[in-house]
C-alpha cells in the first residue's frame, strides 16, 4: 500500500519527423556548424536532466500522462518520437508502455478524416495503442467498452485511478451545408477564379476553412462507456479513490486570455462537468491551451446545495521565451484519507547549466475552507480522516505560533483517544 504516487505530465509537444524548430535564440546571421535547436532536441535534454534528478533522489514514476498534440499540424512522426524518448529515458524509473496513458489532441487527427472514422486515429493507434499504452475509448473504432485495451490505469491498491477521455473526435469537423448552398459552394472557386488555378486552389482552401470547425466534444457513447469502466475499476479497501481524468481540451480557460473562434470550448461542457461530478473525479489534467494553471472547478448537484470540487491542472508546453513549464511532475500524497496534489513545473534546460528547482504548487484535494479567525470545522468521511486532518491543523497552528505546544499535544492526544 502506498500513500503517494508521482506522474510525469506532458502535453502539446508538437513534434514531427522533419524536425520542428525551437528558435529560442536570436540568430540574425547563419554561421556554419551552428544548428538551431528542434523541439525534440530540447525535450531530449529535459528528459535527460529529469531522469538524472529522479534517479539521484531514488524517486520512481508511477506513470506518464500525455494529454495530446504529439504531432505538429498533422505532420507525421510526433507520436513515435515522443514514445521512444519516454521509454529511453524513464524505463529505468518505472515507466513501461503499460503505465503510459495517451490521448489524441486536435493536431493528432488528420483534417481530411471524418469524425468517428478509423482514418482519424490511425497514426495515434499505430504508436500508442499498438505498443500497449492506455488509450481512451475511440468513437467509430471501438465498438464495445472492452475493445482497444484497458481504458484506465489503476494502482495495485486501488488508491488512485486515471481515466483518459477523448475530446478530439470532432476536431476539424466540416459542417454539412444545406442545399442549394452545398452545390454552389462546390463550384464557387472555379467560377470565381476565372481560369487561374492558383486562385481556385486558394479560394477552395479559404472556403473549406469557413465551413470547418476545430470542435471539442465528448460523445454520449464515450461517456456511457467510461461510466461503466469507472464503476468496474477496483477500489481501495478503505478510504476514497483519487480519480484523475485526462482531457486534451480545457474545461474552462486557464487564464484571462481570450480566444476568439467557434467552438473554443467543449460544446457539451455541462454534460461533461456533470459526468465528472457523478463519477467522483477529483482531478482533471489537460493541455491544448499551452498555459500553466492550477485551479478548482466546482460542480453543484441539481438542488444547488452540494458542491463537487475538482482540481484542474492545465499543462503548458515550451515555446521561445516560455520554457519554464515544459512538463510537470504531479505527486499525490496523503492517500487514502487526506490526499493532496503537488504540481512541480519542469523547465527546458540549457546545455551545461543547472536548473533552479521551482517551488511546487500544493493543493488539498478534499478539504473545507478555513476562515481566518473563525471556528475551525474539521470534517471527514471516517474517524481516521478526521484524526489526520485534526493533527495536521494542530501542527499547522503550532508552526504558525497560534497554538501552544502543550495544547497541540493535548489536541492530538484527545483526537487519539476518540
Ligand atoms: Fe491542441
Amino acid at each position: 500500500m502506498s500513500s503517494s504516487a508521482t506522474f510525469l505530465h506532458l502535453t502539446d509537444t508538437h513534434l514531427a519527423l522533419a524536425g520542428v524548430p525551437f528558435a529560442r535564440d536570436d540568430h540574425k546571421v547563419k554561421i556554419p556548424a551552428i544548428d538551431g535547436e528542434t523541439r525534440e532536441s530540447a525535450l531530449e535534454l529535459l528528459f535527460t536532466r529529469l531522469a538524472e534528478r529522479l534517479s539521484r533522489s531514488r524517486q520512481k514514476l508511477d506513470g506518464v500522462l500525455f494529454t495530446g498534440d504529439a504531432q505538429e499540424r498533422g505532420q507525421p512522426g510526433g507520436h513515435k518520437i515522443l514514445l521512444d524518448l519516454l521509454l529511453h529515458h524513464f524505463e529505468p524509473l518505472g515507466v513501461t508502455t503499460a503505465n503510459i496513458i495517451a490521448i489524441p489532441g486536435n493536431h493528432d487527427v488528420p483534417r481530411a478524416s471524418e469524425p468517428s472514422s478509423a482514418a482519424r486515429y490511425d497514426a495515434f493507434m499505430e504508436v500508442w495503442r499498438k505498443a500497449g499504452c492506455v488509450t481512451p475509448w475511440l468513437d467509430g473504432v471501438d465498438a464495445s467498452d472492452s475493445e482497444g485495451g484497458l481504458h484506465r490505469l489503476v494502482s495495485d491498491d486501488g488508491r488512485w485511478a486515471v481515466f483518459p477521455i477523448n475530446t478530439s473526435n470532432w476536431s476539424h469537423a466540416t459542417q454539412i451545408l444545406p442545399e442549394p448552398l452545398a452545390s454552389v459552394w462546390a463550384v464557387l472557386p472555379s467560377i470565381a477564379a476565372k481560369g487561374s488555378q492558383d486562385m481556385e486552389a486558394k479560394l477552395r482552401r479559404q472556403l473549406d476553412a469557413l465551413a470547418r470547425y476545430d470542435m471539442a466534444r465528448v460523445s454520449g457513447q464515450q461517456l456511457e462507456v467510461l461510466r461503466k469502466v469507472i464503476e468496474e475499476t477496483p477500489r481501495p479497501s478503505s478510504g476514497r479513490q483519487v480519480r484523475i481524468a485526462l482531457l486534451h481540451h480545457h474545461l474552462r480557460t486557464p487564464s484571462l486570455r481570450e480566444e476568439l473562434k467557434p467552438f473554443a470550448d467543449i460544446s457539451n461542457l455541462e454534460q461533461v462537468r456533470s459526468f465528472l461530478r457523478d463519477r467522483d473525479i477529483a482531478v482533471v489534467v489537460h493541455g491544448h491551451k499551452h498555459e500553466h494553471s492550477v485551479q478548482f472547478e466546482h460542480v453543484y448537484n441539481r438542488d444547488g446545495n452540494k458542491e463537487h470540487r475538482i482540481l484542474v491542472v492545465s499543462g503548458a508546453t515550451f515555446e521561445a521565451g516560455r520554457e519554464s513549464d515544459a512538463a510537470r511532475l504531479i505527486t499525490l500524497t496523503g492517500m487514502p484519507n487526506s490526499p493532496a496534489a503537488s504540481i512541480e513545473q519542469v523547465q527546458i534546460p540549457r546545455s551545461g547549466v543547472e536548473l533552479v528547482d521551482l517551488p511546487p504548487i500544493v493543493r488539498r484535494i478534499w478539504t473545507t475552507d478555513v476562515v481566518q479567525g473563525g471556528p475551525v470545522v474539521i470534517q471527514g468521511n471516517s474517524l481516521d480522516e478526521v484524526y489526520e486532518r485534526a493533527c495536521e491543523a494542530a501542527a499547522k497552528e503550532a508552526a504558525n505560533g497560534t497554538l501552544a505546544d502543550q495544547r497541540r499535544r493535548d489536541a492530538i492526544s484527545a483526537m487519539g483517544n476518540l
